[in-house]
């Protein structure tokens, strides 16, 4: 670290980076995994709290991601200001803590929220929210309050996950009174927020958001279903973990799987596969992920 702090001072900033990078992952590969089922006591949310958040560990990493190059670089800075939080703050400055994701479903949000999680061996704390809106006035105020106590003793990634349901702009909706109060602590316990933990906000409706949010947040990160040579990555990498061969024609199943999620394409092979071990048979074919794309689509229309 040292020698690429010399370089960069040396005016030889793309060096560092590569340094620093390669430390990075020199460091990513000696971070054990946590043991399945193992409990971290400090960080396991009892009594009261345990209502409002659950706790995971979670394994994933941002390689398990499908990410386009930019969304990757945006990711891979979040880590890196958390990573270094100590130098920022010696000086005086923030890392970012505060992320909004926005997107359509099934296409990396609650991942991504464990992958950081993941990456920086920190726990990830779901807030529940059907536990924090209660129809009793004030009380959910009180509840936030908890949570928020929690985000600065506990050093953790808090997802706020389908986050519309108290983020839904200012007067809309029955409950308007409750809401707004909600909201308005809400925004009132982030701005506040300078400590160690991540604070993530994800939504599925960027649009009916209130706009006073946006400003509370350090970053915004929007997902979107995958492009063809992405939809391709998803497929490629899904089959490279079947337990029979794939023998496919990539191009034609991406073709195929546009304008679907993530999520569905993951289902889709999946489904594929299953018919494929089912069966007994020892290959999978286009055309199983062809009939499996296309029964997920069926599917999806029934459901609108
Ligand atoms: N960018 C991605 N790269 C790889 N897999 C993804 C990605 N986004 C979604 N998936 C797959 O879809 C599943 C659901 O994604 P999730 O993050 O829960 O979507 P949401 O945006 O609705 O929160 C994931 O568990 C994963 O299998
Ligand atoms: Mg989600």
């Amino acid at each position: 670290m040292q020698v690429a702090a010399g370089e960069a001072k040396n005016g030889h900033p793309d060096f560092a980076a590569e340094l620093r990078a390669l430390i990075d992952r020199a460091r990513e590969k000696q971070a054990l995994p946590m043991p399945a089922g193992t409990t971290i006591p400090m960080a396991a949310p009892r009594g009261e709290l345990a209502e409002l958040l659950a706790a995971f560990y979670p394994e994933t990493r941002l390689s398990d991601m499908i990410l386009t190059p930019a969304l990757n670089a945006r990711l891979h800075r979040i880590v890196d200001e958390q990573r270094q939080i100590a130098k920022l703050k010696g000086h005086n400055l923030h890392p970012r803590r505060r992320l909004l994701l926005t997107g359509p479903p099934g296409c990396g949000k609650t991942m991504t929220a464990s992958a950081l999680a993941g990456q920086l061996g920190v726990p990830l704390l779901v807030v529940r929210l059907d536990g924090l809106i209660t129809k009793f006035m004030g009380e959910t105020t009180a509840k936030l309050r908890m949570i928020f106590d929690a985000v600065e003793r506990t050093r953790a990634v808090y997802l706020f996950d389908e986050f519309d349901s108290i983020g839904t702009e200012r007067g809309s909706g029955s409950d308007v009174g409750e809401i707004r109060r909600v909201l308005n602590s809400f925004l009132m316990f982030i701005e506040r927020h300078t400590g160690t933990s991540l604070i993530i906000a994800a939504t599925n409706h960027s649009h009916s958001l209130d706009t006073a949010l946006f400003r509370r947040f350090d970053d915004l990160l929007e997902f979107h279903r995958p492009d063809k040579p992405l939809i391709r990555q998803a497929i490629q990498r899904r089959l490279a973990l079947a337990p029979v061969k794939a023998k496919v024609d990539l191009a034609k199943l991406s073709t195929a799987a546009q304008r679907m999620s993530f999520a569905e394409i993951v289902k889709s092979c999946d489904e594929a596969l299953k018919e494929v071990l089912l069966r007994d048979r020892h290959e999978l074919r286009t055309a199983d992920v062809l009939t499996a794309i296309s029964e997920r689509r069926t599917f999806l229309r029934r459901g609108k």
